[in-house]
């Protein structure tokens, strides 16, 4: 089942806010719906954004609204990905050519996901397995699988990979606080895949790291910037330390999409801050307050290699 898709007219997409429990597929018919969806991470991850950036200014056309004023509001609903303003803009440069154009060019950039994922699932097991052998322990963050993607994922897609090679130990994944992700999304793809996996809160990460119980880290990006600082969702960065303290592989797995040749380095990359709600609650006093980053910047130092689509990266400067 696609993560999200284009039917009809409209978009379909699974509500992720609902899983583990229930797996329930939502018409989406405006791009309001859309960005409502989008910021409430009923649709999430990356590429999933990207796909969903390109869908929704098909939608605008087809619903006859003002094209470039939708589009301006969709590449707005989330400020970090980079991918969801690339999936506007790849849609948006086709508004001449009318709109079976750019319903044609939405679908494409649906269809190239799940390629373009699936390469670099294989590329990155490859560079694995000739460096680590077989039965290699990994360690994820968040939810960089096909409920990222449109299917099979980016770092899950990895470890899909690794999976389909025989080459996969255990998989160690943080909760991802404080949506979870990784708890609820993460570990319901492992568990659907047939994968052994044990979810650790977010702060023993760097423990598992240190007593070896990994072998390697694989993550996703939001956005990877010109000198290779790769954001991601909070709780990246420590796991970098940690893996390069070990002395193990810690590497980022993303389309080229995700690549922002326009913002120089990790420290000008907007880094969402979410609404206070989602970490306050009954077991905080009354008047605490509370700062959400949603994503992290990792230094370009302490990634061993971004695997993407058409190439592996590792120390160069970015093309
Ligand atoms: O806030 P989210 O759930 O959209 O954050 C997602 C992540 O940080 C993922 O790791 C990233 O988008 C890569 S997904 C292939």
């Amino acid at each position: 089942m696609r993560t999200i898709d284009w039917r009809n007219g409209r978009i379909v997409l699974i509500d992720q806010t609902l899983l583990p429990g229930t797996l329930k597929v939502v018409d989406v018919e405006t791009v309001d719906g859309l960005i409502d969806a989008i910021k409430r991470l009923a649709v999430r991850g990356a590429p999933a954004l990207g796909v969903a950036g390109a869908l929704g200014v098909a939608l605008a056309a087809r619903n006859g609204d003002d094209v470039r004023r939708e589009a301006e509001k969709l590449s707005k609903a989330r400020p970090t990905a980079v991918n969801l303003s690339w999936g506007v803009r790849r849609v948006l440069a086709k508004l001449d050519q009318g709109t079976e154009a750019m319903v044609e060019e939405a679908v494409h950039v649906l269809e190239d996901d799940i390629r373009r994922n699936s390469d670099l699932g294989r590329r990155g097991a490859q560079w694995l397995i000739d460096r680590l052998g077989q039965r290699i322990n990994v360690h994820t963050h968040c939810n960089a699988g096909a409920l990222a993607c449109v299917e099979w994922g980016t770092a899950l897609g990895v470890v899909r990979a690794l999976q389909e090679r025989d080459a996969l130990g255990h998989v160690y994944l943080d909760e991802t606080r404080p949506l979870l992700q990784g708890a609820r999304l993460t570990a319901w793809e492992l568990k659907q895949m047939g994968v052994d996996h044990t979810v650790v809160v977010d702060s023993a990460g760097p423990t598992v790291l240190a007593r070896g119980m990994a072998d390697a880290v694989i993550v996703g990006a939001d956005r990877i910037a010109a000198n290779g600082d790769v954001v991601n969702k909070i709780g990246t960065y420590p796991l970098a330390l940690a893996a390069a303290r070990a002395g193990i592989p810690f590497l980022v797995a993303a389309p080229e999409s995700t690549i922002d040749p326009a913002t120089p380095d990790g420290a000008a990359v907007e880094i969402e801050v979410r609404d206070a709600a989602e970490i306050l609650g009954d077991h905080t006093p009354d008047g605490s307050n509370a700062l959400n980053y949603a994503f992290d910047v990792t230094p370009a130092d302490l990634i061993t290699a971004i695997v993407t689509d058409e190439r592996i990266i590792n120390g160069k400067p970015l093309g």
